[in-house]
């Protein structure tokens, strides 16, 4: 067992979570309106050390931030563990797969997945190893599941036993973002080698799929809240989901050399999709009525192309993943926009075009192709409000007013 520093030391840790600690806490989040200086100088005056009295408001903004971000609201938190806690959306879906079967949360922190866990799973063992973070665990878990501070990679449990595990593995360390597999803490390859029956593992969901240590028989799911997707998770043995495993059947089972199984899920709806992910050979076609731009989980999936076949849509070019078809095919997979116009690539053209479509705010979005975004903002005769901006994947301009005729 090791303890680990946090932002909480693991002796002031004890202390706030005993009820004297958690009254302190209570009243310093009641008092969230006020200057901090004026709740420590409160807190001293309670007879709290100054140690004290910066613990418990170190613990008050954890817990604040943390039930802002949907967690229940008798549960407590450092800022460090609520800010790697897992959404109580992804952590409620991905709990589903332990519905009714005995499950072990190895790398629990302050317990975001574990809850989540405790609310599908006949049992529940929350392990962590950080000793300034086991008491916040032990406070939020309560008499519903059981707590051991230790290493996941050596489990208090026998793998095997029927009790399936997850685990969501620090990304950071000292300030730095770990890229890959091998590097977020405990590493995938640790994980992989203690044999559960079944095991989750959250991972970023910009993982490099030829991530040497990503196991060639794990489905991959790319998770999606609203528009932005959140996560990955790698499924290994009983927790692959059925669907998955007959998608695999019906598609060969292997792709590009390796068995390589992938889902997307859109929430809060709950739509999963589960296949073979395919390269980029279906039809290209040009423009039709609709711009079809798909659900990015689905992109990362590499299953668009598939689900574009089944509504009769069509890539619109080998390297992109935007498509297009006849009819809006009212797909939540897809955003679907009426194709108005089609022009050349040029300031010019696309100037003329929007023109002619008068009176209505734009957005331009270019897909593609390298565009020094400035220089075609001034092309196009720069309108009065909004401006460029440039993401990593596409290129953004946009004004809120009309364009200017
Ligand atoms: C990203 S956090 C988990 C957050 C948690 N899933 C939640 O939603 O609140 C990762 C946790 O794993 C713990 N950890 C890292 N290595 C571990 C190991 N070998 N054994 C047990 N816990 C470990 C860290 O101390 C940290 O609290």
């Amino acid at each position: 067992v090791t303890t680990r520093s946090e932002d909480i030391p693991a002796d002031a840790a004890r202390w706030v979570m005993t009820d004297e600690g958690r009254i302190h806490v209570q009243a310093a989040m009641a008092d969230s309106s006020a200057d901090p200086l004026a709740v420590a100088s409160h807190l001293r005056q309670h007879g709290l050390d100054p140690a004290r009295a910066a613990t418990v408001q170190s613990v008050a903004a954890g817990t604040r931030s943390a039930r802002t971000a949907g967690q229940p609201a008798d549960t407590w938190w450092t800022p460090a563990a609520a800010e790697q806690a897992s959404d109580p959306q992804v952590a409620a879906w991905r709990a589903r797969r332990y519905s009714d079967v005995p499950a072990v949360d190895l790398t629990a922190g302050c317990g975001g997945d574990t809850l989540a866990l405790l609310a599908r799973a006949t049992d529940v063992v929350a392990i962590e190893r950080d000793a300034s973070r086991v008491p916040f665990l032990h406070a939020n878990v309560g008499e519903r599941g059981w707590v051991v501070m230790g290493d996941a990679t050596r489990p208090p449990l026998r793998p095997g036993d029927g009790w399936l595990a997850f685990a969501d593995p620090a990304r950071r360390a000292g300030g730095r973002r770990l890229r890959s597999l091998g590097e977020v803490i405990p590493s995938v390859p640790a994980l992989t080698a203690t044999r559960w029956d079944g095991l989750g593992i959250a991972v970023s969901p910009a993982i490099d799929l030829a991530d040497p240590a990503r196991p060639d028989d794990a489905e991959l799911e790319f998770i999606q809240v609203g528009p932005s997707l959140r996560e990955g998770v790698l499924w290994l043995g009983a927790l692959r989901a059925a669907t998955t495993l007959a998608a695999e059947t019906s598609a060969g089972n292997r792709v590009g050399g390796s068995a390589s199984i992938t889902s997307a899920t859109l929430l809060p709806s709950g739509l999963h999709r589960a296949g073979a992910p395919r390269p980029p050979t279906g039809a290209i076609r040009p423009p039709e009525a609709w711009l079809l731009v798909p659900a990015p989980a689905l992109v990362r999936a590499r299953l668009a192309d598939e689900v574009a076949d089944e509504l009769g849509a069509a890539r619109l070019a080998r390297g992109r993943a935007l498509y297009t078809s006849a009819s809006d095919p009212g797909s939540p997979w897809f955003t679907a926009e009426p194709i108005e116009a089609v022009v050349p690539a040029r300031p010019a053209a696309v100037r003329d075009a929007l023109r002619a479509l008068e009176g209505l705010p734009v957005e331009i979005v270019l897909h593609g192709f390298d565009a020094v975004v400035d220089r075609w903002w001034r092309d196009m005769g720069r309108p009065p409000r909004g401006g460029p901006r440039a993401a990593p994947s596409t290129s953004h301009a946009w004004t809120t007013d009309p364009w200017p005729s």
